[in-house]
């Protein structure tokens, strides 16, 4: 499929194509990864953040919440909240800081988390953090890095993240944490003001050239405190977010592909199970102790941000099987093999 083809894709609303479109991606995703549904738990470890994302809630700027970096014991109090609901791996997210999360301190929970839970997978988004940082952290024990791209274009990625050295340096930390060994994933934002259906298409087109193990697509969803917040979205709904998701599955049919938190917040009814059906095979469940969770506001009101995780837990796997899925066992690697 070329760049003409994706943007079509994009722009259609007929139906009966799109029915045909949701009908090969879920047929794809079948046949490539399987109709196991991987459950990875999400520990929202800091918001303090040195960056000025021009889009997100927890950037430095945001003088209105208060911050906060939680405690080993409440990390691996969270982990093991995954570990008993059996997920195959946790994601230790945070806003990028070497000073809240010093490096080593880093590497030190790596190492506890790996003791205790032998069999997960151990899963890092805590921004461009440097080589040296990215190598600690491999050998201490984590096994895969998100770190999202947000566009491939470089003049929107300008805009999007003012003072930052640029786009360069975002898939030059991509490439790092490839060669040192990690299952990566990137993704982006859809909708952001000012992009077009040739950006977000290049975008997928992106995807498949970075050879991603995982790929995270969600809409774009404006923050009143901050300065991309005002301004007006472009195709930040639904609809497109599942486009996305499906045309990345084709693009990409064995990579990871959840189905976000972003998708669930514009559609809370179904956006999750929308998601799986046509080309997610991954969601990760936030298991982050509940009184920190308004802090971690990236964006307005993330669905599901005050359920307990043992209620969200138990009505996502019953969901699951209820589409005639199953839930995943084990880490769920990466099958990605391109060419
Ligand atoms: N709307 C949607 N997604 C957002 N993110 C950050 N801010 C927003 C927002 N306002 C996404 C970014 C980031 C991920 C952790 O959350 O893509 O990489």
């Amino acid at each position: 499929m070329n760049r003409a083809e994706i943007i079509h894709w994009l722009r259609t609303s007929d139906e009966a194509a799109l029915e045909s479109l949701w009908r090969e991606a879920d047929a794809v995703r079948r046949r490539e990864v399987g109709d196991a549904v991987h459950l990875r738990g999400l520990v929202e470890v800091s918001n303090q953040c040195v960056r000025q994302c021009a889009y997100c809630g927890i950037r430095a700027g945001n003088r209105t919440i208060s911050r906060y970096t939680l405690r080993l014991e409440e990390i691996l109090a969270s982990v093991a909240l995954a570990q008993q609901f059996g997920y195959g791996s946790v994601v230790l997210q945070a806003g990028e800081t070497s000073q809240g999360l010093p490096t080593e301190w880093v590497a030190e929970v790596i190492r506890e988390i790996r003791r205790r839970a032998p069999e997960m997978a151990i899963t890092l988004s805590l921004g461009e953090r440097g080589e040296k940082a990215f190598e600690t952290w491999r050998l201490a024990g984590a096994d895969r890095y998100l770190l999202r791209m947000e566009s491939s274009n470089p003049t929107l990625f300008r805009k999007l993240h003012p003072q930052h050295p640029g786009w360069e340096f975002r898939l030059a930390a991509l490439k790092q944490l490839q060669e040192i060994g990690y299952e990566v994933g990137s993704g982006v934002m859809i909708g952001v003001p000012g992009e077009t259906w040739d950006d977000l298409a290049a975008d997928i087109e992106m995807f498949r050239t970075l050879e991603l193990d995982m790929v995270g697509v969600g809409p774009f969803l404006p923050h009143p405190q901050t300065p991309m917040g005002v301004e007006k979205p472009t195709f930040n709904d639904e609809l497109t977010t599942l486009k996305t998701i499906a045309l990345t599955r084709l693009l990409c049919p064995r990579v990871n592909i959840p189905s976000t938190t972003a998708l669930a917040a514009i559609d809370r009814e179904s956006g999750h199970e929308r998601g799986l059906s046509r080309g997610a095979n991954v969601i990760m469940p936030n298991v982050t102790p509940p009184q920190y969770r308004q802090l971690y506001e990236i964006y307005p009101s993330k669905a599901n941000t005050l359920e307990a995780a043992e209620t969200f837990d138990r009505k996502l796997q019953e969901r699951i099987r209820a589409m005639g899925r199953s839930v995943g066992v084990g880490r769920g690697n990466s099958r990605r093999k391109y060419k």
